[in-house]
């Protein structure tokens, strides 16, 4: 069926100029942009998104990663777009991530900065509805 998920072009993804190559891989898989900005996250925003990892060892440096500069958030649509972006985005570790997906082509071994991954995608229905929210 037809959903909608959040997709973010993270901070490494913005500065490293790999917005439009992202933005084209999406496109070329068919998925609909329905809504797309440039944003500036503070760390409300950001607790708020990753609420769930709160007190994990990654939690501290990932949100100051995410506040390192802009992100694209992008309200994307299509036919199974949750499972289907996060199936073209690959594994959240770029050293291991497939050839073919987007962290596995683009992403660079950040040794144990895995934060830098590109980009993020909603993992369930719930998480979308919840993060649309947060950044639209
Ligand atoms: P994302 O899918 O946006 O949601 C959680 C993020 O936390 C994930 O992408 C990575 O950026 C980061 N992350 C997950 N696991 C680790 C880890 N073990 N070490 C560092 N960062 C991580």
């Amino acid at each position: 069926a037809t959903e909608e998920t959040l997709v973010l072009v993270k901070p490494d993804g913005v500065a490293r100029g790999l917005t439009g190559a992202i933005l084209a891989r999406i496109e070329a898989k068919g998925y609909a942009l329905v809504d797309l900005r440039l944003v500036e996250p503070d760390r409300g925003r950001l607790e708020q998104h990753y609420a769930e990892h709160e007190g994990k060892p990654f939690y501290e440096p990932l949100l100051e990663f995410m506040m390192s500069g802009p992100s694209v958030a992008i309200r994307l649509a299509g036919n199974r777009v949750i499972e289907g972006f996060r199936s073209l985005a690959g594994a959240t570790d770029p050293t291991t991530a497939a050839p073919g997906t987007i962290r596995g082509d683009l992403g660079r071994d950040w040794g144990l900065r895995v934060q830098q991954n590109l980009v993020h995608g909603s993992d369930s229905p719930e998480s979308a509805a919840r993060e649309l929210d947060i950044w639209f």
